[in-house]
């Protein structure tokens, strides 16, 4: 029997978040919506559950959430990132964090002073918690449709258990996943987000992704 696992998504009411719990409890996950708002994440579990009525998913404030919880997930826009991780520093030990934050202004990647939003929130959480980087290059729509193909995850961190783990996670939503390195690896990950963003717009689809070729084809 596979271990049960509890997953925190901070910022779980916004696009990607809200996606990603989707299609985690499919598998069985257990899921807590994190928001700054505890009644907006009980609204939003609610409207899930018409969707997934499977699992289980509860709503609470990101505090409430990341306590009970041994994985916990960043989805928050990169210009509240830092505050949010700093207002979780204490409660995140022992866990480990997954972080799906990619620094863009209007849509536009760059690179913020700490080398990339993984190595800024593991400056800001030193020890606690080791910080993967993953889903940076997945796109929310794909996740909320159910039988869409993903595009694969490279997983980047310097923690290899931790970033064994996630890996483990992220193949339970139908994901392909790659071990793409250490965390100083992570900027060009995020920005790669831009890139697609740019795809996006230029050939008018929602849903660009990446796909490796070359490795066990
Ligand atoms: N959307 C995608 O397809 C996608 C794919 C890969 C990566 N990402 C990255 O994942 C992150 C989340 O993306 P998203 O599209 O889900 O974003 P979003 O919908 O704009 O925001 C997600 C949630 O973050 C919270 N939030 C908003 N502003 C905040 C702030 N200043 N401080 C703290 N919390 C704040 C809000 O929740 P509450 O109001 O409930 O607190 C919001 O529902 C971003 O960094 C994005 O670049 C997105």
């Amino acid at each position: 029997m596979k271990k049960e696992i509890n997953i925190a998504i901070v910022g779980g009411t916004g696009n990607l978040g809200s996606a990603l719990a989707l299609r985690l409890l499919a598998p069985g996950v257990k899921v807590i919506i994190g928001s700054r708002d505890k009644e907006k994440a009980k609204t939003v579990v609610e409207s899930l559950k018409k969707i997934q009525p499977k699992g289980n998913l509860e709503g609470k404030t990101n505090q409430e959430a990341v306590k009970e919880a041994g994985f916990v997930v960043i989805a928050v826009p990169y210009e509240g990132h830092a505050t949010t991780v700093a207002q979780l520093k204490g409660q995140l030990a022992g866990k480990t964090v997954i972080n799906a934050v990619v620094p863009l202004k209007k849509g536009k990647p760059f690179v913020p002073p700490a080398g990339s939003a993984l190595l800024e929130s593991q400056g800001i959480l030193g020890d606690e918690a080791p910080v993967i980087g993953a889903l940076h290059n997945i796109s929310a729509v794909d996740l909320q449709s159910p039988d869409a193909p993903l595009g694969d995850v490279l997983v980047c961190g310097d923690n290899d258990g931790a970033k064994q783990k996630v890996m483990e996670i992220i193949h339970r939503i139908g994901a392909r996943t790659f071990d793409a390195g250490p965390a100083a690896n992570g900027y060009v990950i995020e920005g790669l987000t831009g890139v697609l963003i740019y795809l996006n717009r230029k050939y008018k689809s929602r849903h660009a992704s990446v796909k490796v070729t070359g490795i066990g084809d």
